[in-house]
C-alpha cells in the first residue's frame, strides 16, 4: 500500500489545529502508521526543500520550518500521494479551493499548515529521512471492511 509523508508546519501547531488537520485525513480513510513531534534539523530541511535551494524562498522557507514543533506523520492508503496532496489544495492558502486543508485554514503564501510529498519517489526519499521501516505500525482499522470492497483493486 502507498504511503505518503505528511508534515504539520509550525503554524499549524501554533494555531492549535492538529486535531482538524488529521481528521481531514482520518475522514478521507487514510490510516497514520507513523506519527511524531520534532524539530526539524538542517539536514532534513535540506533534504525535503532540496529541489528549492538557490530559490529565493528558500532560506525563509527553512526558518520557517525550523520556528517551532511540527509533526510529522506518515499516511496510507491507496494512492495516498495523490490523494493526500488534493486535500492540501493548492500550495498558497489564497488559491486554493474551499474544502482543501489549505483553502479552509489560511490566507498566506508560505504559511500554509501542512507539507506532503508531491510524486511516489519523493514520498519514498522523504519518508526515509524520517522514519525506519520498523517504525510503520502494522495494523487494521475496525472499520476496514466496510470502507474497502475485498472485491477492488486498491492500486
Ligand atoms: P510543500 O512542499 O510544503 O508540501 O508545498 P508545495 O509542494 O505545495 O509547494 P512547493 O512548490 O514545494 O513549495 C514549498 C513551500 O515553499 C513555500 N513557497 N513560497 N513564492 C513563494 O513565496 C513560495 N513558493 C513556495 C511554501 O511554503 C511551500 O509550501
Ligand atoms: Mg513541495
Amino acid at each position: 500500500m502507498e504511503r505518503s509523508l505528511v508534515i504539520l508546519k509550525p503554524d499549524a501547531i501554533q494555531r492549535r489545529l492538529i486535531g482538524s488537520i488529521l481528521a481531514r485525513f482520518e475522514a478521507k480513510g487514510l490510516k497514520i502508521v507513523a506519527l511524531r513531534l520534532c524539530r526539524l534539523t538542517n539536514q532534513q530541511t535540506d533534504n525535503l526543500y532540496s529541489v528549492h535551494k538557490g530559490k529565493k524562498f528558500f532560506e525563509p522557507l527553512v526558518r520557517f520550518m525550523q520556528s517551532g514543533p511540527v509533526a510529522v506523520m506518515a499516511l496510507e492508503g491507496p494512492r495516498a500521494v495523490a490523494v493526500t496532496r488534493k486535500l492540501l489544495g493548492e500550495t498558497f492558502g489564497f488559491e486554493a479551493s474551499p474544502g482543501t486543508i489549505r483553502g479552509d485554514f489560511g490566507l498566506s503564501r508560505g504559511y500554509n499548515l501542512v507539507h506532503g510529498s508531491d510524486s511516489v519517489e519523493s514520498a519514498t526519499r522523504e519518508l526515509a529521512v524520517f522514519f525506519k521501516e520498523a517504525d510503520y505500525l502494522a495494523y487494521e482499522l475496525s472499520e476496514a471492511p466496510w470502507a474497502f470492497n475485498p472485491a477492488e483493486d486498491l492500486n
